[in-house]
């Protein structure tokens, strides 16, 4: 159990984050939310004004930059370079800043150096959308995640107005479709469901639902292992 590495990929809000930091919880291993590293990222180049296309700037921050993940009572926050970026990277703005950032080669590179260093012991559940593709390809598990639009629309309106953030869910589920389209069609590490994943759909499923099929599927996994 301790070496396990659990790769949770998927389109926007299809619930990777919750189910993947539900899993870690339950199983002791470690969660990594790659999603956050992408937008923490963003957060700073937007606030410094780097342009991408300056590639000696954006090295320069890139290699200047941390980006660390901290249990709070129960919740995970996020720190760019020690300050808790929790709550500004998840608004509409970084939701449209990280699609440009995190096509970029040399962020991507960056980034997957990292978070392979961050699992190469194992006993790790990480979410994304290359994970099981390409920072851990030979994962042990690695589960797809899809849900109906309209459906991760309204998760995710719900999520904002929790935040206080007011949103049409019209816009939230456009501006979902065109961020999927951009992850999908991009260059580098697209969006695809690596061929030895098993898709979940949860749009009709709880939390609770998707952690149970999870938690389902490691256990077989762990049935087979002991054979
Ligand atoms: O929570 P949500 O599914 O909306 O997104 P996220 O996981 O926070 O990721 C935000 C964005 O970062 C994605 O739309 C991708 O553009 C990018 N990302 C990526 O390229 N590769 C990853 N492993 C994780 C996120």
């Amino acid at each position: 159990m301790k070496s396990l590495v659990i790769a949770i990929d998927g389109p926007a809000s299809s619930g990777k984050s919750t189910t993947a930091k539900l899993i870690a919880e339950k199983l002791g291993l470690m969660y990594l939310d790659t999603g956050a590293m992408y937008r923490a990222i963003a957060l700073k180049i937007y606030q410094s004004g780097t342009e991408l296309t300056d590639k000696a700037s954006l090295t320069k921050l890139l290699n200047s930059t941390t980006v660390t993940q901290k249990n709070q009572n129960g919740e995970v926050h996020f720190l760019l370079d020690g300050i808790d970026v929790t709550e500004a990277i998840r608004t509409p703005e970084i939701s449209l800043w990280v699609g440009p950032v995190s096509e970029h080669a040399l962020v991507r590179e960056y980034l997957v150096n990292w978070q392979r260093e961050i699992g190469k012991a194992g006993g790790i559940v990480a979410d994304g959308r290359d994970i099981g593709t390409v920072v851990f390809p030979s994962a042990d598990l690695k589960v797809y995640l899809i849900a109906d639009s309209h459906i991760r629309a309204v998760r995710r309106q719900k999520e904002l107005a929790a935040r206080g953030i007011v949103q049409k869910v019209e816009e939230v589920e456009e501006a979902i479709v065109k961020r999927d389209h951009r992850d999908s069609n991009r260059e580098h590490s697209p969006l695809r469901m690596a061929s030895d994943a098993i898709e979940i759909d949860t749009t009709h499923l709880t939390v609770g639902d998707q952690v149970e099929r999870v938690l389902a599927l490691v256990k077989k996994l762990q049935t087979q292992e002991s054979k």
